[in-house]
């Protein structure tokens, strides 16, 4: 019997075997959560070959720029589900001048895209599956997050803007989906190698800061947060809503980071 027997999931931000949400999605599956997956246009072949083992997967284009995209989505979940219990969030985007020059120097045009596709896309997709998840008598949602939302980590730059963002939405969607029992909650997780961390500066530095540093004195992998996921998304995790959990082995607790 698998903890997420009978319920389903929608998972944004699969682009190859190396993303955070496909090993959320391999975790939830290996639970028993029947799955629902978007893909951005140029990864729908990486996508479509990953999940093509996995039976009664739904593959759906969304960008999530375009409520158009994001409103059949939810349709056809709808339609195929006819409900949802759990949606995973793990989108996020700054165009590379912007993260990479200085903060003081970001154009208009390059924070509206970062916080529109980072913090604003949690929320839009929230109000699309509210009735979808009221239909099973509540849902998880969850969206993925990291340190530099709260303290300065160069390099991350634009990202820890739209990052704080995100987390604060995390907390009033929380509030506003409560009543019709949708918790929301955030993981924090450490560096993992994926296609969006190589457009951060400094990444590698960080995974030897990590390791030096942190109280477990190890980097994590993209299973640790899979399984926090699932945790997330269980009954087991039925009190806990409006929060960020740290995935990270402990470095967020550190206040020196050199020594
Ligand atoms: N890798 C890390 O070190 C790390 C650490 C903490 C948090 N995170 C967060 O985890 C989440 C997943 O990132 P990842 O590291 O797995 O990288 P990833 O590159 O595998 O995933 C990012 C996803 O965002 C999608 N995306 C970007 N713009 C989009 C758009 N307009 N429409 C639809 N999809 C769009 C990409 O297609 C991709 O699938 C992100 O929110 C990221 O900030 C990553």
């Amino acid at each position: 019997m698998g903890q997420l027997d009978g319920k389903t999931a929608l998972i944004f931000g699969v682009a190859n075997h190396n993303s955070i949400a496909w090993a959320i999605a391999q975790k939830l599956a290996a639970e028993g959560a029947r799955l629902a997956f978007t893909y951005q246009e140029r990864m729908e072949q990486n996508v479509r070959k990953l999940t093509a083992g996995m039976d009664g997967a739904l593959v759906m284009p969304c960008d999530v720029q375009s409520d158009s995209d994001l409103d059949a989505v939810f349709a056809q979940v709808g339609q195929e589900f006819g409900g949802l219990d759990i949606l995973v969030h793990c989108v996020a985007f700054a165009p590379t001048d912007d993260l990479k020059g200085r903060v003081s120097r970001v154009s208009r045009a390059g924070f509206l895209t970062a916080l529109d596709i980072s913090a604003y896309s949690l929320m839009a997709m929230a109000g699309r599956a509210e009735p979808l998840m009221q239909a099973r008598g509540g849902g998880s949602i969850l969206s993925l997050t990291y340190l530099g939302s709260e303290r300065v980590v160069p390099g991350y730059n634009l990202m820890g803007v739209a990052k704080a963002a995100l987390e604060s939405a995390v907390r009033y969607l929380a509030w506003d989906l409560g009543p019709q029992n949708i918790r929301v909650n955030g993981i924090s997780a450490g560096p993992l190698r994926t296609l969006s961390a190589r457009g951060v500066g400094n990444i590698n530095d960080m995974f030897g800061l990590v390791e030096q540093v942190s109280p477990l004195r190890r980097n994590i992998e993209q299973g640790d947060v899979g399984d926090v996921a699932v945790y997330l998304c269980s009954s087991a995790a039925k009190s806990l809503t409006g929060d960020i959990l740290y995935v990270d082995n402990g470095f967020h607790v550190m206040g020196l980071g050199t020594m």
